[in-house]
């Protein structure tokens, strides 16, 4: 597996604290609570909220798609539930990575009917190109326009999550 590095752990750690002091001064005075999309993102949830200047509570949920290719949420299940009540909280998904859109719009959709305060999406990163639903997460790490990714949770077949950089995979 040829890989080349996109953005080096200096470059992921700058941009982290920036995106923490973001949501810190958002939700200012507020206590907020972070749903991780595992596996994907529970290194950048750990990052980001160690910079938090705001408290924060941490869930986490998981979900999988089959037969991927289809324009449409409904071959999404989730495999692993919040645990705790969101109604009336100001939630805040943490993924890794937002593609066609479609895990997102369906966790959305979901968390919605729990009624929470407010809702809004923090993604490491924004992978523009593919996008099947037009939605956009509130704070994103790095955008890019297409390419897959590997490092820093993110995987290819398992491999690769605990790498400090993000790489670029190059077939
Ligand atoms: P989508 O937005 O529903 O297409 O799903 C995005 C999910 O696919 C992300 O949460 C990742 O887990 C995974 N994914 C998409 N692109 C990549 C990549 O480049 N590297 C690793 N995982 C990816
Ligand atoms: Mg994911």
């Amino acid at each position: 597996m040829k890989r080349k590095i996109l953005f080096s752990k200096e470059t992921i750690d700058q941009r982290v604290r920036e995106l923490a002091d973001e949501i810190s001064q958002e939700y200012e005075g507020r206590e907020i609570l972070m749903i991780g999309v595992l596996k994907g993102a529970f290194v950048f949830l750990a990052d980001l909220i160690r910079s938090l200047s705001i408290p924060c509570e941490i869930d986490f949920t998981r979900l999988a798609s089959y037969g991927a290719g289809t324009v449409s949420t409904e071959n999404i299940v989730v495999t692993k539930k919040i645990e705790m009540p969101i109604k009336g909280r100001d939630v805040v998904i943490v993924e890794d990575i937002v593609d066609t859109g479609l895990t997102l719009t369906y966790l959305i959709n979901q968390l919605k009917k729990e009624r929470p305060r407010s809702l809004k999406v923090c993604a490491f990163i924004d992978k523009k190109r593919k996008r099947k639903i037009p939605i956009e997460a509130d704070f994103v790490g790095f955008t890019i326009e297409d390419g897959f990714v590997v490092g820093y949770g993110l995987d290819v077949n398992e491999k690769a999550r605990f790498l400090p950089d993000v790489y670029i995979i190059e077939e």
